[in-house]
């Protein structure tokens, strides 16, 4: 009897939850491809800054933590697995600092440097340009390098690329090979200085335009090397810089223009905790994160009047969140705990660039390793993949498929007087027919009854992953390192080209129909 009771409060309680659950409905046509989404969408950034670089990637080949001749070698192991498209370095900030001729040679005659952007602290140049590109070579993703515009010169950036990518007889040529490396590297993606409104030297745009176009005009293809030089760009909803960028450059010297745009729950002065956030603070964060679509959308439109052709990508190279530092860290090493809402605001940029993925060919994650929205976090010899690292994975099937229209209805999120979509959607098909679909859902509350429907083709089966956790500040500590982690979900079936499950509160669907 008292089990019977039990079954019975269970039923209401399983009735209940449904009865408050909404209704969503995603319209797939499965049979007008669109824009191919590049890969290069998936990228990451790995900066001079706080452990991204010294301790995380790199530990020396000394080091008692096991490593591959000096990099962290369970770090290579997790993010080959992750396949990463591509890498940028050596900044942000520190890029337009920095003299790649000090980070080259025999590791104990490289001189130091202050790295005044981030903490103030001693940089001995010892992962440079050869450390960087091997790294790229053992993690098999291709480089992407910033050089400095604000305190560089046009000789020293020219030089950096006839170093990297030069085969023939030449000064900087014979001097790679003298340190070590006798066939050339290839590098496409090039951006010509970073941030070039701030901390890359504080420019108006028609300055760094004039700028652009000398520092452009000097780096060569080598070799049969091609490059893909990228522009700074604007920050964040800057559209004057982008107006004049394409007026005065254009699209025969600039092949990408960039876009910074970081979600910062509250203030500068007060960015918020990442992991102690009440609901309210989890609401403005994704409607903060939304904010992508308007700015994407605006630049886009701007860019479509000077290159009706989108010859220039919208390379949207630093993005994610910005908390308050850890308490008892360094604040110039922004180091940043990393929770199952940064995976849902991931899953949400990812949802909007594939959407945008005519115009947004290339993105880069602020930033790879200890750094803001890390996908890895380290601590001595210990490693984390954090809820961002699973929104990666589960996006991987996008990558270098054909964009699929896709139309939805769901409920709106009502946030005080504001509401923002409740839904985030986007996707693509493969070389080999297969469908997938991503799906989150950014209600913290409220499940959704979902129904995918496929228009066109003769879909019969589906396999889906789902990441969830019981709370959207939930994440993975040293301790407890698989607290938020995908999962399976099974019992998926297509009946009449159309897939039914329930869609949880807080959480990343990405199903493959076939
Ligand atoms: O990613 C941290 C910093 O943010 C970068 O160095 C800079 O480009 C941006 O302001």
């Amino acid at each position: 009897m008292k089990k019977f009771f039990i079954l019975f409060i269970a039923c209401c309680a399983l009735i209940s939850v449904n009865a408050q659950n909404s209704k969503a409905t995603v319209t797939v046509d499965t049979e007008h491809s669109q824009s191919t989404i590049s890969k290069h969408i998936y990228g990451h950034f790995a900066e001079h800054l706080g452990s991204c670089i010294y301790g995380g990637i790199w530990v020396g080949e000394d080091s008692p933590i096991p490593n591959i001749n000096g990099y962290r070698k369970e770090l290579v192991d997790a993010l080959k697995r992750l396949k990463i498209p591509n890498l940028r370095w050596p900044g942000g900030c520190f890029a337009d600092e920095y003299h790649w001729m000090d980070g080259i040679g025999p590791r104990s005659q490289r001189p130091k440097m202050i790295n005044t952007h981030w903490g103030g602290v001693t940089e001995d140049n010892s992962f440079g340009t050869h450390e960087f590109l091997d790294f790229c070579e053992l993690i098999e993703t291709e480089p992407y390098i910033c050089g400095n515009v604000g305190s560089g010169t046009v000789e020293e950036m020219s030089k950096w690329v006839e170093y990297i990518t030069f085969d023939g007889e030449s000064p900087m040529a014979n001097l790679r090979r003298q340190n070590g490396r006798e066939k050339p590297w290839k590098v496409r993606f090039w951006g010509v200085g970073n941030e070039n409104w701030g901390c890359g030297g504080n420019m108006t745009a028609e300055f760094y335009a004039d700028q652009y176009r000398r520092y452009a005009t000097y780096c060569r293809n080598y070799s049969g090397n091609r490059l893909f030089k990228i522009a700074g760009g604007p920050n964040v909803a800057d559209y004057h810089w982008t107006e004049i960028l394409m007026k005065n450059v254009g699209g025969r010297m600039m092949q990408g223009l960039s876009l910074l745009y970081y979600t910062v729950p509250r203030t500068w002065a007060d960015k918020g905790s990442a992991t102690v956030f009440d609901l309210d603070e989890y609401s403005v964060t994704m409607q903060k994160a939304f904010y992508m679509e308007e700015l994407v959308t605006k630049h886009s439109n701007i860019m479509d009047r000077y290159d009706p052709q989108k010859r220039v990508a919208l390379v949207v190279d630093e993005w994610g969140t910005w908390y308050n530092v850890e308490p008892g860290t360094n604040p110039g090493f922004l180091y940043q705990q990393n929770s199952l809402r940064d995976a849902l605001l991931a899953a949400v940029n990812f949802n909007i660039f594939n959407n945008h993925s005519d115009r947004v060919r290339i993105a880069n994650i602020a930033q790879m390793v200890n750094v803001l929205q890390a996908i890895i976090l380290t601590k001595d010899d210990k490693l984390l993949l954090t809820p961002t690292y699973y929104a990666f994975e589960m996006y991987n099937r996008h990558h270098d498929a054909s964009l699929l229209p896709t139309r939805f209805s769901a409920e709106e999120y009502v946030l005080g007087n504001d509401k923002i979509p409740s839904l985030s959607v986007s996707s693509s098909k493969n070389e080999a027919g297969e469908v997938t679909i991503t799906v989150v859902n950014v209600d913290p509350v409220k499940s959704m009854d979902m129904t995918c429907v496929l228009r066109g083709g003769n879909y019969r089966s589906c396999e889906g992953t789902i990441l969830t956790s019981g709370k959207v500040n939930d994440h993975n500590t040293f301790e407890k390192p698989m607290t938020v982690k995908p999962e399976i979900m099974s019992g998926l079936r297509v009946v009449n080209n159309e897939v039914k499950f329930t869609l949880p509160a807080k959480s990343i669907v990405c199903l493959v129909v076939k």
